[in-house]
């Protein structure tokens, strides 16, 4: 299994701060953002991940990992940004034969999702979480038998609380399936398209996610998930005081 993390993209949210900085390198209490996600990645035994960035941050993120020994990172360049699915196109070199790992690197998670990795074979995965407002998300409907049926980007009125996380495993017959993509209205490769392709097929599953979870795109979020994940710091160094 290879990793892929997607770390492009202005923030424009947090502007005037990613002006100067990109939103993956903003700190998260003791962290930049994407360092939780590549730890994640050690965690489950990863050995090659993939950082996909625009040109003019490619050096932060190199200098950021330039003494890790756990695993493999190496980086590409995404020269324009051409939406989600573009990025993990820029991956396929990377991937080579291997199923990928593919994780949009504003979204921290809490729960232990090791079994899911090491268990993936074929067909797809989502990892989905209930939220109060799905409208900000693609927003998933699944059957009871946690196969996606649909996935709505930012829809007005959305059929179900279950955001997409921005968390995928893919088989790779991703890269056959953005043959021939076309651009969405709004100019982009988006990675709904790719996930609709596994639904026709009725192999895209999901995965609920019970713990915190937390998209980082605004101040607010930034916020709350560095006074959470300080709590959980302090509390751990407390337990391994006793
Ligand atoms: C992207 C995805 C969306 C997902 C979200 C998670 O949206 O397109 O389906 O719910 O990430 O953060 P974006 O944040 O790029 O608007």
């Amino acid at each position: 299994m290879k990793a892929v993390i997607l770390a492009g993209g202005e923030g424009t949210r947090l502007f005037p701060v990613t002006k100067l900085l990109n939103k993956h390198l903003l700190p998260i209490y003791d962290k930049p953002i994407i360092q939780y996600a590549v730890e994640k990645m050690i965690s489950f035994g990863i050995k090659d991940v993939l950082i996909v960035s625009n040109p003019l941050y490619i050096t932060h993120f190199k200098r950021l990992f330039v003494d890790e020994k756990r695993c493999s990172v190496s980086f590409v360049i995404q020269k324009e940004p051409k939406g989600i699915a573009q990025g993990l196109l820029l991956a396929k070199k990377f991937v080579g034969k291997d199923n990928v790992l593919f994780w949009l690197g504003d979204g921290i998670v809490e729960d232990d999702i090791s079994r899911h990795i090491h268990n993936f074979t074929t067909g797809a995965k989502v990892f989905i979480k209930r939220v109060k407002d799905p409208e900000r998300f693609g927003v998933a409907t699944v059957n009871k038998k946690h196969h996606v049926l649909e996935i709505i980007e930012k829809p007005t009125e959305p059929k179900s609380n279950y955001a997409v996380t921005g968390i995928y495993l893919y088989d790779n017959t991703v890269f056959t399936k953005m043959k021939n993509q076309p651009p969405s209205a709004r100019g982009e490769y988006e990675i709904t398209y790719i996930n609709n392709k596994y639904i026709e097929e009725n192999t895209l599953k999901a995965v609920f996610l019970k713990k915190q979870w937390f998209d980082i795109g605004t101040f607010e979020s930034l916020y709350k998930a560095s006074t959470f994940l300080r709590k959980k710091f302090l509390k751990s160094q407390q337990v391994g005081k006793k």
